[in-house]
């Protein structure tokens, strides 16, 4: 009786102590994975102060015009880049030859991979939020601090990671130079899959560094296990397009590793902790923009007699 009650136990127990990290949306009852509210139970560090993603609360922004452009080096050579199912989503593999300066960041950072969080079937999948609204798509290109070799490396190091977000909006064209992509996706719908994109620029997917000088800076972490606090994050304010056909091409195409579609694959936003968000002084000038046209806005409609 008590030998099985230990059997019962060790049963119950075992899954929990091995249960691999999923996202909300692979998670049921049933299920023994570790949805992001489970993380910091086996990573420690997903229950820390200075977490990722964020929403970017515009109205609170700190204007800091210590925020210069970057400099993007390699954007423009043709790569041939590995593309591989993780299991959770796919990376981009990039050579380091494509690096970056600037932007404020301490040194020279080196690339290691892009990759893309997504929903699904029309459901936003962005990881920031700005003033609460998620964005369809988000681009994440990380980038490791010199000399450091790997995450385990700079992970010691509060900007030993070099993070740059772009968010995605919905457009009805297509935007051709993602057709690339789109497609390496669907050559690696499994885990463990692999493809290589030949000729690939990097400049074929984000602007050149001189078009991004407004962005939103803060100290963050990894956004899945095991969450290192060690990223210096840049959201660009420029989003990027994508089509709607574009969209439900990413969505449908990768399974994670337990065979399910691999959508919503994006870990909830995680509180501030105190901490502020920067904004480069270019970026703020467009609130300003922004309140102009309201000014416009309730002018025509103060004249139509609407407000009083
Ligand atoms: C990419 O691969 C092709 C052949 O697969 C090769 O000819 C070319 O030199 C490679 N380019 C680079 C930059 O490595
Ligand atoms: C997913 O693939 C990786 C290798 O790419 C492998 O290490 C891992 O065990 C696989 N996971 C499952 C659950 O098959
Ligand atoms: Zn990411």
């Amino acid at each position: 009786m008590e030998f099985s009650l230990y059997l019962l136990t060790l049963l119950l127990l075992f899954p929990q102590c091995t249960a691999q990290w999923c996202y909300q949306s692979q998670y049921s009852c049933d299920d023994t994975c570790r949805d992001p509210s489970r993380w910091a139970a086996q990573f420690p560090s997903c229950g820390g102060l200075r977490q990722s993603p964020i929403n970017i609360v515009t109205s609170k922004v700190h204007i800091n015009s210590a925020l210069p452009p970057f400099d993007f080096i390699g954007h423009t050579n043709a790569i041939n880049i590995t593309v591989e199912n993780k299991g959770h989503s796919a990376h981009f593999a990039l050579p380091q030859s494509v690096r970056l300066t600037g932007g404020a960041l301490p040194g020279h950072y080196r690339a290691a991979q892009f990759h893309f969080h997504w929903g699904g079937n029309g459901r936003p999948g962005s990881e920031h939020t700005i003033d609460g609204e998620r964005f369809p798509m988000e681009l994440h290109i990380v980038h490791i601090k010199e000399p450091y070799g790997s995450l385990a490396e700079a992970e010691h190091d509060l900007a030993g990671i070099a993070l740059l977000a772009f968010l995605f909006e919905e457009t009805t064209d297509d935007h051709p130079q993602l057709d690339a992509v789109i497609a390496a996706l669907g050559r690696v719908q499994n885990n463990g899959s692999r493809t290589v994109i030949p000729n690939f620029r990097l400049s074929n997917i984000i602007p050149a560094a001189k078009e991004l000088h407004s962005y939103y800076r803060y100290v963050g972490s990894m956004t899945t296990p095991g969450c290192e606090q060690a990223v210096a994050w840049t959201v660009f304010h420029r989003t990027l397009s994508i089509s709607s056909r574009q969209l439900d091409a990413v969505v449908k195409q990768c399974r994670f590793w337990t065979g399910q579609p691999m959508t919503d694959i994006f870990r909830p936003t995680q509180p501030l902790d105190g901490r502020v968000v920067y904004c480069s002084k270019a970026a703020a000038a467009l609130p300003g923009v922004s309140l102009l046209w309201f000014g416009i806005f309730s002018a025509v409609l103060g004249t139509a007699g609407l407000i009083h």
